[in-house]
């Protein structure tokens, strides 16, 4: 499958609208740093390796017409808090005019791509052949340059000869596993059963899962990691069925500034997206409402974190010290 999310044209950038998918293939076409944030910042583009890229690509389309660099990034950087692939790519763009910056934006997507293959091959050595995996939200091609980080691990699972089905966890409220994730799977004929997020510890407990793997939005120093609310649950879950529990991420998701999962900023969404559907409304006026869309996983309950640089199996502080010591 060629899903192509983010699409950079030399002077624009062009995202696939993940708010109408699967029902519609519609691309929203960005050529300003405030455009980019206003599609990033509603979910026309999301999942934490995407975010980066286009982060990456709206600071380039203001340096190609060298336009105020900081102004542009205070704008990306107030877009969305949690996945902190958005700040490591404005970061990694600092300071850069013109044509470099272009292709710095370029090489950040490039090499997402890049990492998301070789997590792949090395997450793949983790899925026994017949494997049923559950994943929850999408971490997708959609999610990222293409392939996927978690999604990426399953279809090169499959892409190896071993015959893999997938649990699709709705992902309430925003419901990225039925509309996102499930429509990767049809489209790549991968076998895939969707089901809603509470119905996730009955199917453990009649031995119908064998894994879980997820993406991440943040990983702290010692591991822990941030991902899509109801994350956290499912590694419980997976904890008390005595599951293997993946955590799939580049090295540009980790952020070895914060030290434990506590430090990591999740973002609270409208109230809206709890107390209806598009425009469809169920619960009460007057209820009060939380929404916070991460959640933190503990790294004690991370079976391994899989990274284009290797696999950390039980990850501590040591050992993802060792592993970034060794990519640096
Ligand atoms: O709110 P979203 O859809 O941006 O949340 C996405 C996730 O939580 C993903 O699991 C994460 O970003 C990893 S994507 C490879």
């Amino acid at each position: 499958m060629n899903v192509q999310p983010i699409r950079w044209t030399g002077e624009s950038v062009e995202f696939l609208d993940q708010r109408l998918l699967p029902e519609r293939l519609e691309y929203v076409t960005c050529r300003t740093a405030t455009e980019v944030a206003a599609a990033v910042r509603d979910m026309v583009v999301r999942g934490a390796p995407a975010i980066g890229c286009a982060a990456a690509f709206g600071l380039a389309l203001e340096a190609l017409r060298g336009r105020d660099l900081a102004a542009a990034e205070t704008v990306l950087a107030a877009s969305r808090p949690t996945a902190v692939n958005l700040f490591w790519a404005l970061e990694r763009m600092r300071g850069l005019q013109g044509e470099a910056a272009m292709t710095e934006a370029v090489a950040i997507y490039d090499e997402d791509l890049a990492a998301n293959r070789r997590m792949g091959a090395l997450g793949a050595t983790l899925v026994p052949d017949g494997a049923r995996i559950m994943t929850h939200c999408n971490a997708g091609a959609l999610a990222t340059a293409g392939h996927g980080t978690a999604l990426g691990v399953i279809r090169s699972a499959r892409d190896a000869g071993k015959r893999v089905s997938v649990i699709a966890n709705e992902t309430r409220p925003y419901l990225q596993g039925a509309r996102l994730t499930a429509w990767e799977m049809v489209q790549e004929k991968i076998p895939v059963t969707l089901i809603t997020d509470s119905m996730a510890g009955h199917l453990m407990s009649r031995g119908e899962v064998d894994l879980v793997i997820v993406g991440a939005d943040r990983i702290a120093a010692n591991g822990d990691a941030a991902n899509k609310i109801g994350t956290y649950t499912l590694a419980v879950l997976a904890q008390r069925h005595g599951l293997p529990f993946y955590v799939a991420a580049p090295l540009s998701t980790f952020d070895a500034r914060i030290a434990d999962g506590s430090g990591i900023p999740i973002e609270e969404r409208p109230e809206a997206e709890v107390t209806g559907y598009r425009g469809m409304r169920w619960a009460p006026q007057g209820v009060r409402v939380r929404n916070p869309a991460f959640d933190v996983t503990p790294a004690a309950l991370i079976s391994a974190l899989v990274t284009e640089k290797g696999v950390v199996h039980a990850p501590d502080r040591d050992r993802v010290s060792a592993l970034l010591a060794a990519s640096r």
